[in-house]
């Protein structure tokens, strides 16, 4: 299958091995990738360069990596279909990187509200990485041209800058190379809030754990934390409108029916009017359903680190052999290519 231009339709989306996995991950964008495999030839990576942008224990980083790697597959992501992959060990990602970084321009990083939200008041004394950052993830998708990128909505601004880097590489080498890749973000749970502030994104660098629910928290903690999440002064309402300013009870019934695979709509009607114990006591029902065979297949699959490492081998050497014939055409149009 190809899209409008014989560009052949392919996913690509990575995940960081920083800190484990949580909730937001899997709901805004695990959880997806695994229906689009079906219909998509797809490449889920492991982004460990983009996780040393900040320090890392290195003897961390490894069990991390064979974390979100156990993730994928426990998450439903077939390595017979899909392939798994570390970033670092298809170096055609960094060799990609350096060219783009010479066809983005500074004004364009400059406006990436999420190096600006990292960095903070820090700015000075940040990694020259995590400015960059963005650049290494266009080289993700640029290296396989994917068509298709399905994030959580935090990863939106980023996608516009690969749509920009594209559009410049490809005017500026005057060939259409590279295909104007789409963002796939899901309405319902493209951004899980924290569970203890409804109007920041659920995240692993919050300093509280309950702000957070973990794949690898036991059915106990799910159930300690959805009892401690915060609420609104009010019950749940029975408009749906008025759920506008009620950023709990939205976000508690968002991660209710995105689990459920309902619209939140459906999940709203059941629950219109009540108070918010019997929301959380099914919630943590839920909850526990999604996240406990994930969490149990994740502990296996740990357990087995020749089977994970012959995963990720097979998947990138199967990555390289696409990435190294792309990055043979950019070298031909840049003039870097080794003929003289
Ligand atoms: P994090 O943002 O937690 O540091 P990553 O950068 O590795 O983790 O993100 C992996 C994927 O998870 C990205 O597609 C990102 O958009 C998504 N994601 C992260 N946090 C959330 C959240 N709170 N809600 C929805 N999606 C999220
Ligand atoms: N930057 C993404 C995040 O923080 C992770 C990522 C790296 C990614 N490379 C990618 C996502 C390529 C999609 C495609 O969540």
């Amino acid at each position: 299958m190809s899209n409008k231009n014989n560009f052949v339709n392919r996913v690509l989306s990575g995940v960081q091995p920083t800190g484990g996995l949580h909730l937001g991950n899997y709901l805004g964008a695990i959880k997806n990738f695994v229906p689009l495999q079906e219909k998509y030839e797809s490449l889920f990576c492991v982004v460990d360069l983009h996780a040393i942008t900040v320090w890392q224990e290195p003897a961390e980083l490894i069990s991390k990596k064979c974390e979100v790697a156990a993730a994928f597959i426990a998450s439903g992501i077939d390595p017979k279909k899909s392939l798994i992959f570390n970033q670092s060990q298809v170096p055609e990602h960094s060799q990609l990187a350096w060219i783009l970084n010479c066809v983005a321009r500074m004004g364009w990083l400059n406006r990436m509200t999420q190096f600006k939200d990292k960095a903070g008041k820090n700015k000075e004394n940040v990694s020259v990485g995590l400015f960059a950052y963005p650049i290494l993830m266009a080289s993700d998708i640029m290296i396989y041209k994917a068509t298709h990128v399905p994030v959580g909505d935090d990863q939106k601004q980023h996608l516009e800058l690969c749509r920009d880097i594209v559009l410049k590489f490809n005017n500026d080498f005057q060939k259409e190379i590279f295909p104007l890749p789409e963002p796939i973000i899901l309405k319902g749970a493209a951004r899980v809030m924290s569970l203890r502030d409804g109007l920041k994104k659920m995240s692993k660098s919050d300093v509280s754990e309950y702000s957070r629910i973990m794949l690898t928290d036991t059915n106990d903690i799910i159930a300690k934390k959805i009892k401690k999440a915060k609420t609104d002064a009010m019950p749940i309402p029975n408009k749906i409108k008025e759920l506008d300013g009620m950023p709990e009870a939205s976000n508690l019934l968002s991660i209710y029916a995105a689990c459920e695979d309902q619209e939140l709509s459906i999940a709203f009607k059941k629950y219109q009017g009540k108070n918010f114990s019997d929301l959380k006591s099914d919630l943590t029902e839920v909850l526990i359903k999604t996240i406990s065979p994930i969490r149990e297949e994740m502990s296996k699959l740990t357990d087995d680190s020749n089977y994970l490492q012959e995963i990720l081998d097979s998947g990138s050497q199967r990555a390289r052999i696409i990435a190294s014939e792309v990055l043979k055409e950019v070298y031909d149009v840049t003039g870097l290519s080794s003929k003289v």
